[in-house]
């Protein structure tokens, strides 16, 4: 199944990767669907909901404050570096930047990044956050709304100019590389059955089989810290196999 899917890849011109929390799992950050995931644990519809945060803006502003934190330590894993030296466009529905922080170029964030925040009301108001001393609740300084994590919440639109490059990457490609995502959030999910119509070889890389599963051309189930390097062609340090 290695070799199938290296062989894929390898025959690819234009391969996109598309990937979710299972991806930055062996970088220590909890995934959002396990057992001991973060929606397990604390109520989506409390900290990932416009409701929720207009709710209790303090509380849900601590909350992300503790993220943050927890992402400031957090490194790219071997999945992550083999992602990024390849020639990939990289659609993810991750905020952690680990791609970024891998070397990663072409990247499409779906759902927003943690290091960023941006205006509630949105006034177009953005500001950098170092999330290793992420700030508490603040107004804007330019209309006095809450400012709020840059993360897409359940219920918002995805950020058009992402999802324009998202699709239109989705439409060029001629192989989609899935990786660590349970492919339960729409309409990010959607891109995956996109490509399955446009009848692209589908590569899946996931901790366990999903919905996505019938898709797949080729699926191998497993960590994507082990796998990936392994079917792009590289050791876990990044450098090339002979
Ligand atoms: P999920 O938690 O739904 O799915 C993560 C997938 O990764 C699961 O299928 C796991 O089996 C798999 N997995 C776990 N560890 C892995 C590993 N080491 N290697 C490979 N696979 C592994 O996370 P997402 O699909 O990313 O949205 O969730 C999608 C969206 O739901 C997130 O972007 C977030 C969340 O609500 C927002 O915050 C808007």
């Amino acid at each position: 199944m290695i070799e199938q899917a290296r062989q894929l890849i390898d025959g690819a011109s234009a391969a996109v990767s598309f990937s979710g929390a299972g991806l930055s799992a062996e970088s220590g950050l909890a995934t959002f669907r396990d057992a001991d995931g973060i929606w397990a644990r604390y109520d989506p519809a409390v900290y990932a909901s416009v409701r929720g945060f207009e709710t209790d803006p303090d509380g849900v502003s601590e909350w992300y404050r503790l993220r943050r934190r927890s992402f400031a330590s957090a490194a790219p894993n071997a999945a992550h570096w083999a992602l990024a030296t390849s020639n990939m466009v990289h659609v993810t529905q991750n905020i952690d930047t680990l791609l970024e922080k891998a070397g990663a170029e072409s990247i499409v964030h779906l759902h927003g990044v943690l290091d960023r925040d941006r205006c509630h009301a949105q006034c177009g108001h953005a500001e950098h956050i170092d999330v290793s001393d992420p700030p508490a609740l603040r107004r804007c300084p330019r209309c006095n709304a809450y400012m709020r994590p840059d993360v897409v919440w359940f219920g918002e639109n995805l950020p058009a100019v992402e999802w324009n490059a998202a699709e239109a990457a989705i439409d060029g490609a001629d192989l989609l590389l899935v990786v660590g995502t349970s492919g339960e959030v729409w309409p990010a999910a959607g891109l995956i059955h996109s490509a399955h119509r446009r009848d692209i070889p589908i590569v899946v890389v996931n901790a366990d089989p999903t919905s996505v599963s019938p898709l797949a051309t080729v699926e191998l189930v497993g960590k994507a810290a082990e796998l990936l390097p392994a079917i792009l062609g590289q050791n876990p340090e990044g450098s090339s196999i002979m």
